[in-house]
């Protein structure tokens, strides 16, 4: 714990900052009044207020990413501590704090765009890729949908819950800037619409794309996705079933020919 002159208690935030997505990073560090129940979000808030670092030179406002403030969309996702996971769910005193630093990083598998602020972009160009949607168009009433079975439906729903954070991106050893691999996200996601009854439709393009160059054969099965994953999404059981109906599509293909 650090204490100013009016014995306050201090949390200390070190900010690896990169002004730009070709500039060199350097480390910054501030002082925070700390109070009870405080998140990462509320300290960066308040050094956006107060960009003066603790060596008592002034700086630019940090700058990161944010929408919902209750871990659902996934935005300000960011390495606190060395562990990437969301800084709105983050309190400070589970961290350590104030007793403890805190450091944050930008993830490192997305482009930085400056600061804490990530480009996303690939994981949302993927779920393009693979097709992740169910194929309802149309501006008239459809009706109602099919009916699920009970077992389906809870099979399904804790991979509903995916927020595209891309936790599991920057925990996966196999997925780097430098190849295709989709990750164990869009892996899961697939496996979520293809088993919609209205989603099996597009099922097979779904699958071309996960068996070719960047598919679900690059993934190593070491398990860090899952590890890091804040919606505790079953990613190893995804990546099996869509290994496992991958490799029957493709014997299924071999003998339509
Ligand atoms: S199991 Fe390992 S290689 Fe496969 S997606 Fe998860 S972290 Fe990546
Ligand atoms: S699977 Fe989990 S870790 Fe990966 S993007 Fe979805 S919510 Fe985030
Ligand atoms: S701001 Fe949406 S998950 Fe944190």
């Amino acid at each position: 714990m650090i204490a100013n002159n009016t014995s306050e208690k201090i949390v200390t935030i070190e900010i690896r900052r990169q002004d730009g997505p070709h500039n060199p990073s350097r480390w910054e560090k501030f002082a925070v009044p700390y109070r009870p129940n405080m998140n990462i979000i509320s300290c960066l808030q308040y050094i956006a207020a107060h960009p003066i670092m603790t060596n008592g030179q002034e700086t630019t406002p940090p700058v990161w990413d944010a929408g919902c403030l209750e871990e659902v969309c996934g935005a300000c996702t960011m390495v606190i501590n060395g562990h990437v996971r969301q800084a709105c769910s983050a309190l400070v005193e589970k961290l350590g704090a104030p007793q403890k630093p805190i450091t944050l990083e930008p993830m490192t598998k997305f482009p930085v765009v400056r600061d804490l602020f990530v480009d996303r972009q690939r994981l949302f160009n993927d779920l393009k890729r693979t097709k992740c949607w169910v194929p309802i168009d149309g501006t008239y009433d459809l009706g109602p949908g099919p009916v699920m079975r009970q077992r389906l439906q809870e099979e399904r729903y804790p991979l509903s819950r995916c927020i595209s954070c891309g936790c599991c991106l920057e925990a996966c050893p196999q997925y780097t800037p430098a190849n295709k691999f989709v990750g164990a996200a869009i892996i899961s996601q697939v496996r979520l619409v293809n088993t919609h009854p209205i989603g099996t439709d597009m099922r097979a393009e779904r699958l071309d794309v996960l068996m070719g160059e960047g598919g679900v054969a690059d993934c190593s099965k070491a398990g860090n996705c899952v590890q890091v994953c804040p919606k505790k999404i079953p990613l190893l059981e995804s990546i099996a079933a869509v290994q496992h109906e991958a490799t029957v599509y493709s014997i299924k293909r071999f003998f339509a020919r």
